[in-house]
């Protein structure tokens, strides 16, 4: 199946079926997915929350304007922004990226300036905003690996983020609740399933600029 095929495959799924599970190993390779998203400057400013708990999932309901997809998911992705971003985030990427290269710190140390200065320009709301437009392209990821390997998935913003933050212990840990994604099975009931993907047209959407 063509990756097109699989985006007319995919929707915002509605209904999840209660009684299948994605595996574990699914899991694991939808979050390796996520990991290997673009992020700016390769700095990943999140974290990536998963929820498999039946009774948390039911009280994340209520924190979710009563979406009951949350509870019906196999497991809730939650993809959190970091609060803040500071040069100890900065020196940690580049020492991971000298050791995985096998380099010198030294040989990265323009790299690590460039950043330095550009984020040390930023303020905190800036830096926030930017953490949390990466997670958003995180979200991108997921939900083309996740139609890659047929597991279904809703993205949601529809949430309390302080509420979200407040029940897993979030906010302590320099995380905010941005945006999450319910994944799991289609249950044969949802007719979301059948309706004819609403998008706009090419010709509306693209303006070829080409010499
Ligand atoms: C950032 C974001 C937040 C969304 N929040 C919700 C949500 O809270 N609840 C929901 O049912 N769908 C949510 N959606 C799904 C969209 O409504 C859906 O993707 C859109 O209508 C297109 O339909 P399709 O994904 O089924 O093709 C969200 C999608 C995105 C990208």
């Amino acid at each position: 199946m063509s990756l097109l095929h699989k985006l007319e495959w995919r929707y915002a799924t509605k209904k999840f079926d209660p009684t299948k599970e994605v595996p574990e190993e699914q899991v694991t390779e939808l979050l390796k997915a996520m990991n290997l998203s673009a992020s700016s400057y390769g700095l990943q400013p999140y974290k990536f929350i998963v929820v498999k708990d039946k009774n948390l999932q039911e009280q994340l309901v209520d924190a979710s304007y009563g979406q009951e997809k949350i509870a019906n998911a196999s497991h809730v992705i939650v993809i959190a922004a970091k609060t803040s971003v500071g040069e100890d985030d900065i020196r940690a990427y580049i020492n991971q990226t000298a050791f995985l290269r096998k380099q010198q710190i030294e040989e990265l140390e323009d790299q690590k300036s460039r950043i330095m200065s550009s984020v040390s320009s930023w303020s905190e709301e800036k830096k926030f905003s930017w953490a949390q437009e990466q997670c958003y392209i995180v979200l991108g990821t997921l939900l083309l690996a996740a139609a890659d390997a047929k597991i279904d998935a809703c993205p949601m913003g529809g949430f309390e983020p302080e509420k979200y933050n407040h029940m897993l212990g979030l906010k302590e840990h320099g995380l905010h609740a941005t945006v999450i994604a319910a994944i799991g099975y289609r249950s044969i009931d949802d007719d979301y399933q059948h309706a004819i993907k609403s998008r706009r047209d090419l010709d509306d959407i693209v303006e070829l600029r080409y010499s």
